[in-house]
């Protein structure tokens, strides 16, 4: 690991005159090289626009955006390749499944299901459609360790929900989700089901044909990958049924003064210039996490946890939200000092070189469930060490002295 740590410029990087450590992973990763490298060859020896040149380079542009969407689909197991949207982020994926799939199939008084510890890109998105159709917005709550409760879950599909969002991991907690089980509960009870998996997609292998799910989202750049690119995953009979969300060239197959016919999967969801370098770094960042391998990353990133859970129990006044279990999660840990504002422990660990997130973390919904207005979270991942680890717990206790004497 210490190899692929090396392999990432910026963690050689001094801030604040002390050696960066990154523990804001779940908002942004890291890039490494080959996925830098891989932008600015395209700008350099390919950069042209896609699916609509005959010239060389056009095409070229158009075999390689294409075969990512191919390299997509077998990261993620998708049946068929025109399963995979590109998009801008999870956000805008999980923004068209909201307002394409309720304008196609939801009527006012159906109920839809989101969860307390969904990201308010599921929550807001839904919110705003919810009042538009008239639909009954209702949260899965979560129980005490974070985890979604199954027991109030499965009272819920009682009332026969017509759409399920459920988050496979929570950005705050780092809590597993049993999303297969769940979504089959929900197909049995009738509803469609969109997985978020913006922060599942660089810890753990997904299978969208063994999750059965009809949608699932998540962003480029949480998986070593660029921003300004996302996938947007859905079953073709339901994408073929759907209507587009943004209108404009690429997604059609015929304009006159009268009427446009709309292209077929997956253009109908691609409007416009696509992010064509990003989807190409995208390609490589798939290629990074495959020569890695998720058992290796997933052995690393465990060690990692239980380091970080037995560090945190050193300090008396941390309290961590949801599970202390070092099984079922990834190392994304969010937690309150007594005594301390987390904007305050931001602020002196940042003087360290250490970064780490405080406030709520677009899951203020979840925070209200715990109490709470805002944590601080450390989110690592296998380029983390414990020697960084250590470092986060000293200066913890530092500032928990200086405010608390
Ligand atoms: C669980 C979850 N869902 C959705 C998103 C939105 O991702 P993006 O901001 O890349 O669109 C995030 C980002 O933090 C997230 O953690």
């Amino acid at each position: 690991m210490q190899n692929i740590r090396a392999q990432f410029p910026i963690l050689k990087r001094k801030v604040n005159g002390k050696p960066l450590a990154y523990f804001d992973n779940a908002a942004t990763t890291q890039k490494p090289v080959s996925v830098i490298d891989a932008l600015t060859r395209f700008y350099r020896e390919a950069n042209a626009p896609v699916h609509r040149s005959v010239y060389s380079l056009g095409v070229e542009a158009t075999e390689r955006y294409e075969e990512v969407r191919t390299e997509v689909q077998k990261f993620i197991n998708a049946k068929h390749a025109e399963e995979i949207i590109f998009t801008g982020g999870a956000t805008e994926s999980l923004n068209i499944v909201a307002s394409s799939f309720s304008e196609a199939f939801l009527k006012a008084g159906d109920t839809v299901l989101v969860g307390d510890s969904d990201h308010h890109a599921v929550i807001v998105p839904w919110q705003a459609v919810a009042e538009k159709k008239k639909l009954k917005l209702t949260f899965i709550p979560v129980a005490d360790n974070g985890v979604i409760d199954l027991a109030a879950y499965k009272t819920l599909l009682k009332t026969k929900p017509k759409f399920v969002a459920l988050t496979y991991i929570s950005n705050v907690l780092g809590v597993i989700n049993p999303v297969k089980e769940m979504t089959a509960l929900a197909h049995k009870a009738g509803a469609a089901v969109m997985i978020d998996a913006a922060q599942s997609v660089a810890h753990t292998p997904i299978d969208v044909q063994k999750l059965n799910c009809d949608f699932l989202a998540f962003s480029g750049h949480k998986m070593y990958g660029p921003t300004g690119v996302g996938v947007l995953y859905g079953k073709k009979e339901l994408l073929e049924r759907m209507p587009p969300r943004t209108f404009g060239g690429n997604m059609i197959a015929e304009v006159t003064r009268e009427k446009t016919t709309y292209a077929p999967l997956p253009a109908k969801f691609e409007a416009g210039t696509p992010p064509i370098a990003e989807v190409i770094g995208l390609g490589e960042a798939i290629r990074f996490i495959q020569k890695i391998g998720f058992k290796a990353i997933q052995k690393t990133e465990g060690e990692l946890t239980a380091y970080a859970l037995k560090s945190f129990a050193k300090i008396p006044e941390l309290s961590l939200l949801g599970s202390k279990n070092a099984q079922n999660r990834i190392p994304v840990f969010s937690f309150i000092m007594c005594g301390v504002h987390p904007h305050d422990i931001a602020t002196l660990l940042d003087r360290e070189g250490i970064s780490v997130r405080a406030g709520h973390h677009c899951a203020e919904v979840l925070h209200r469930r715990f109490s709470i207005t805002a944590s601080v979270r450390a989110s690592l991942t296998f380029y983390n060490t414990k020697a960084e680890i250590d470092r986060l717990r000293e200066a913890l206790i530092r500032t928990v002295k200086k405010f608390n004497g």
